[in-house]
């Protein structure tokens, strides 16, 4: 199943590389939360891949929802995380495909076609890219750190904007991106690229399989307290586990602030 969740991200993100820069229309799901014509074509590739291969199967994926059956596994899908990166011709953007099995996620693939980068993971078997095994960073002070997180869309509304944490983060760590694709900002955890990362207000699909992956590299992934993470959570803080602490610490001030 991982080598068919493989060779359908290379599809997706084969599709979307090709039509960037071309036309593409562009409708919206909220003021600044936009969904292409490109995606929904990804979607549609990648929903009727395991329907024929896995027709029993039940898939989550961002724009389509839930198509529910009695199955234990589900495929989280993102047909494509970054999309106003991917709308304005800004390279970095991904499709992620993961497989949940009992609710647990047992594999994940995020793909970035851009790079023609692999991120894979296995439960239990660690994280690769490219097919090389992967490993989180060893920086161990979050002021010599390189952080990334990203902003909600409904940020102009809410009252949980995450600029408090930004804020925090910036005086506390070496440096601060936004790089607008959150299945990648955890893979480049996995990697060592970025040391942690965090975010709020995210869905399954942004982090199913980025969070696996991130923790097969050795990783720890959990919730702005420290708890379990779970997808169908908002938030998460991913790190190489040594800054893991400081991060939570740092969160702590925006709630007290
Ligand atoms: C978004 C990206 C972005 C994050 C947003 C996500 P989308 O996903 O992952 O980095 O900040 O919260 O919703 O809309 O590009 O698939
Ligand atoms: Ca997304």
């Amino acid at each position: 199943m991982l080598n068919f969740a493989i060779r359908v991200a290379r599809d997706a993100g084969r599709l979307l590389r090709d039509r960037l820069g071309g036309a593409i229309d562009i409708g919206h799901k909220g003021s600044i939360n936009l969904v292409t014509d490109v995606e929904l074509a990804s979607e549609k590739l990648i929903r009727e891949a395991i329907a024929t291969h896995y027709p029993r199967h039940e898939v989550l994926a961002e724009e389509g929802g839930l198509s529910e059956s009695s199955s234990e596994y589900r495929w989280i899908v993102d047909p494509l995380d970054g999309t106003t990166n991917y709308a304005h011709g800004y390279p970095i953007f991904c499709v992620s495909i993961a497989l949940e099995f009992r609710g647990e996620v047992v594999a994940g693939v995020v793909y970035d076609p851009m790079r023609d980068e692999l991120f894979t993971a296995e439960r239990g078997t660690g994280a690769a890219l490219n097919n090389r095994a992967i490993h989180v960073s060893k920086t161990g002070a979050l002021l010599e750190s390189i952080l990334s997180t990203g902003f909600p869309y409904d940020i102009k509304t809410s009252t949980l904007t995450n600029l408090n944490h930004w804020e925090n983060f910036a005086m506390n760590a070496q440096a601060l991106r936004r790089d607008g694709a959150a299945a990648l900002d955890l893979c480049y955890v996995a990697c060592g690229r970025f040391d942690g990362f965090w975010e709020l207000n995210l869905s399954p699909w942004d982090t199913a399989a980025g969070a696996l992956i991130a923790s097969e590299a050795g990783g720890r992934v959990t919730d702005f307290a420290g708890g379990v993470f779970s997808n169908y959570k908002p938030e998460i803080v991913a790190s190489n586990r040594l800054i893991h602490q400081r991060m939570i610490e740092v969160l702590e001030m925006g709630v007290t602030k």
